[in-house]
């Protein structure tokens, strides 16, 4: 693929892409060319809210240059699903932030040989019989300790001294860092999350993240040396040794990557969706007290619409491997496309009423796991342990309230309440 300059950020005397997809738009000053919406947008908005720029761009621009994120953004969910799928598309995206964080070759980034040997590794022990053997002795026990240290915390907020912990120990006990504290684990994802939401490529969001970096290094190298020698069940073991010929494993620099990436989705999601999913309910008591009312029945929907409601996880990036069309607008070789899960799941040509949280909704299936080869490769553990959970926090509390206002959400790439406050 011919990588050529992409024009986001428009310099002197050069086209923007805005000006290639849409040759001779006439100019209100005269002077140059209109402003498009998606130009205007900025990484605050977005940060804020970017629901209501989702609903716009659907309705009036779906396939178009967001400057300030250095990247074209999809928002309808028939674009979403064929630039998943279609062959002149790549996930090899250097534009993408995952990329400069925390290396290449990566998962996410990847594709074919390397994509499916790092997968490879990962994603066995996280099929869903695998997951249903371990998943009750893993979390239950986790959740339930959780929960009673932050009784003894005095704090009132979930999301801090519930959630985060629980879903940053499971992972991390799953997949193989067996000693590390939850404070650490925690630390460790919200560092992680400053690189990989980087679109704007701030040097302050990059110091955080490497500065973790450095500390999950020195914590998985000689993890690495010793499972390199003494193989066990975990997946960081798999990673070294999946698929390799007798006697040699991967070289840490090829897995690294991968385990950063590992590490802050699945300790940072599952704890977000669970509590975007606590805050739904307590948005609206009634649809809280009929969960309550029919738990086992209720609970796997409440936890899809929850996902669908708000995606922990916003997007993913494909570049353009040659000139193409998607929906009848023409996409340059080299574009970097950020496909908004989080818009095509509140898409009104999919589902009535997309903004509202409803757990009664038809089901339907949303995209908050992603599209395509690389599909979530934790989405049974994620499901199973915000079905723990939820179930250990609603037995233990028969009443919830907020503690004050409700919380706002923050977050485009990664999005979340800002905390989970209740009244104790
Ligand atoms: C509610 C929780 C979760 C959500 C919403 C979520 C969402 C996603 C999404 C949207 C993608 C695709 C990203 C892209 O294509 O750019 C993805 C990929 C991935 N997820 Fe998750 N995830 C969650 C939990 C987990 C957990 C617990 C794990 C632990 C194993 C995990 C591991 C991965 C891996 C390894 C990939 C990369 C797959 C590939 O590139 O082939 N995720 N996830």
């Amino acid at each position: 693929m011919r990588r050529k300059a992409l024009n986001l950020i428009p310099a002197a005397n050069h086209p923007t892409l805005d000006m290639l997809t849409n040759p001779g738009k006439p100019s209100r000053t005269g002077r140059g060319r209109d402003m498009r919406y998606s130009e205007t947008i900025s990484i605050d908005d977005l940060d804020r809210d970017p629901y209501p720029v989702y609903t716009r761009l659907r309705a009036d621009d779906p396939i178009a240059p967001v400057p300030a994120a250095n990247c074209w953004f999809a928002t309808r969910w028939a674009d979403v699903e064929t630039i998943a799928r279609h062959p002149d598309f790549t996930a090899v995206s250097p534009e993408a932030p995952v990329n400069a964080a925390f290396g290449q070759p990566n998962v996410l980034t990847s594709d074919g040989s390397m994509h499916q040997a790092l997968r490879g590794g990962i994603e066995p022990h996280y099929r869903p019989k695998r997951v249903a053997d371990y998943i009750e002795t893993l979390v239950r026990p986790i959740a339930e300790a959780q929960l009673q240290s932050f009784l003894a915390s005095g704090s009132n907020d979930l999301l801090t001294e519930y959630f985060e912990p629980v879903s940053a120990l499971a992972l991390a006990r799953s997949f193989g860092f067996m000693e590390v504290d939850t404070p650490t684990l925690r630390r460790w994802f919200h560092g992680l999350s400053q690189g990989a939401i980087n679109f704007e490529r701030d040097p302050a969001r990059d110091a955080i993240c490497q500065s973790v970096v450095a500390e999950i290094e020195s914590v998985a190298l000689p993890l690495l040396e010793r499972l390199a020698k003494t193989p066990d069940q975990s997946p960081l073991s798999h990673l070294l040794h999946a698929g390799m010929p007798e006697g040699q494993t991967r070289p840490p620099e090829m897995i690294l990557p991968s385990v950063k990436i590992t590490l802050l989705g699945g300790m940072q999601e599952p704890g977000h969706g669970a509590a975007n999913l606590l805050v739904g309910l307590m948005q609206d008591p009634a649809q809280l007290a009929a969960l309550r009312a029919d738990i086992d029945g209720l609970l796997p929907q409440a936890i899809d619409e929850g996902l669908r409601w708000i995606a922990p996880i916003g997007t993913m990036m494909r570049t353009a491997t040659k000139d193409t069309t998607v929906n009848g607008i023409s996409i340059p070789e080299g574009t970097p496309v950020s496909c908004i899960f989080a818009s095509a799941n509140r898409d009104e040509a999919r589902w009535d009423y997309p903004d509202r949280f409803d757990i009664f909704r038809p089901s339907k299936a949303h995209m908050a796991f992603g599209q395509g080869s690389h599909f979530c490769a934790g989405k049974w553990f994620a499901k199973a342990q915000i079905d723990i959970t939820m179930r250990v926090l609603l037995e233990a509390f028969p009443t919830l309230t907020f503690a004050d206002q409700p919380p706002e959400f923050r977050g485009w790439e990664f999005r979340a309440p800002t905390h989970c406050r209740i009244a104790l």
